[in-house]
């Protein structure tokens, strides 16, 4: 079986439900259910045997140990974090926390495990670590896209506790043999999507008749990757990754934030009209801009495609479609996901604005 943490966020969830889709490996998912995990994403497994929920902190040594020397994993896929860019600009510590100490509590058990395995299943043994294109820092509209020697220029908090958790693991490798790999992914949109992010943000908002809060000028690009196309990455490189590697994985798809903004509105306005007749895009409100805001990121995802034969199979179109189709037909978990301590941060990060 495979130990996946953050299993019950956006990502994790994803991969959980497409792995135990096409896989009849049993998963444990490790997850301490914080704001972003939502059991809501895994109701489709209620009663799977396949599928063992631990609610916990990957920081948590004896409980991580324990669930090892239970279930003798043959990898685990490291999801766990604190995610959301501008969380970590009003409040860094959880970043630090979760994001570089838990991590590292989290390598020690695995590697006092993985030293005591046997040679064969040691041999086997994978930790993928899942990180970001935020590491790179930040291109201008000219530079080439992000390659994995790109130089580390985190700028967020979030993005350099990723990095020091990328460093972490990397080290892990150098210095005890632990046999690792990492992945650094652009921006993933589809299904089980917070609404604290950009793209469930704006469906979410739209649908309730609130305004869409486009930062700066809108001009910022990032490199949208559709989330199963993300899942399938991370399964190929588990598969057939070489150990120590690190792997860019991105959509080869650039947009500016208010055209991606723009898109929902259309298509929202095709798929469910307003009762006044009017388009969803009158809502569009520009905001004060986040603070250190990175201008653009791109992801160069030719290495795995030519090493590992990785493509994505969505383009932005069909990827936005279905996104935008599933928020439709999933108005209860929006519901239940935004509760009183989601009111509570949208009510506060957006409250200085017009
Ligand atoms: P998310 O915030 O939706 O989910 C994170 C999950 O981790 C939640 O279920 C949460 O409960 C859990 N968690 C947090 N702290 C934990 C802890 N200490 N122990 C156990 N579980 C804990 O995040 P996501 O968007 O699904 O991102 C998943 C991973 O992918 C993160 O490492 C993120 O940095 C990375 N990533 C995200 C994107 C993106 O566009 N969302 C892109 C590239 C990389
Ligand atoms: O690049 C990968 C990263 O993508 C992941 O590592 C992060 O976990 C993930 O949150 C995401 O970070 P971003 O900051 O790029 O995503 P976010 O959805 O927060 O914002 C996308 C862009 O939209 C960014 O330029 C900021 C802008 N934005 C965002 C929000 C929430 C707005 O203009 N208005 C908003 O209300």
């Amino acid at each position: 079986m495979i130990l996946v943490t953050g299993g019950a966020g956006f990502i994790g969830s994803n991969f959980v439900l497409d792995w135990l889709a096409q896989s009849d490996e049993a998963v444990i998912n490790l997850d301490l259910l914080t704001y972003a995990g939502n059991r809501e994403s895994l109701t489709s497994l209620l009663g799977d045997t396949r599928h063992i929920f631990v609610q916990g902190n990957i920081g948590d040594s004896t409980l991580v140990a324990s669930l090892l020397q239970q279930h003798q994993p043959r990898a685990i896929i490291n999801f766990a974090a604190e995610s959301h860019v501008d969380r970590s600009i009003h409040g860094p510590a959880d970043f630090i926390q979760t994001n570089i100490v838990s991590t590292f509590h989290l390598l020690e058990a695995v590697r006092i495990y993985w030293n005591n395995l046997h040679t064969d299943a040691k041999q086997v043994f994978r930790f993928l670590h899942i990180s970001t294109d935020e590491v790179y820092g930040s291109l201008t509209k000219d530079e080439p896209a992000f390659a994995e020697a790109h130089p580390y220029q985190p700028n967020s908090p979030y993005s350099a506790s990723k990095a020091a958790s990328d460093h972490l693991v990397r080290a892990y490798h150098h210095t005890y043999g632990l046999p690792v790999l990492t992945t650094n992914c652009s921006n993933n949109y589809g299904p089980h999507h917070f609404p604290e992010k950009l793209i469930p943000l704006m469906i979410v908002n739209a649908l309730a008749g609130k305004p869409l809060p486009v930062y700066g000028d809108g001009q910022q690009i990032r490199d949208w990757l559709y989330v199963k196309d993300h899942c399938s990455a991370i399964r190929r490189v588990l598969d057939a990754g070489k150990v120590g590697e690190v792997y860019n994985i991105g959509g080869w798809n650039e947009k500016p934030n208010i055209e991606i903004v723009r898109t929902i509105c259309t298509l929202l306005d095709q798929l469910q009209t307003r009762t006044d007749r009017k388009s969803y895009s009158e809502q569009i409100t520009y905001v004060t801009d986040r603070p250190g805001h990175d201008r653009r990121y791109a992801i160069d995802a030719s290495k795995i495609a030519r090493e590992l034969g990785w493509k994505p199979v969505e383009t932005f179109d069909s990827g936005i479609r279905k996104t935008i189709a599933w928020y439709l037909a999933n108005q209860d978990w929006v519901n239940n996901v935004t509760s009183g301590a989601y009111k509570n941060w949208i009510e506060q990060h957006y409250k200085a604005q017009p």
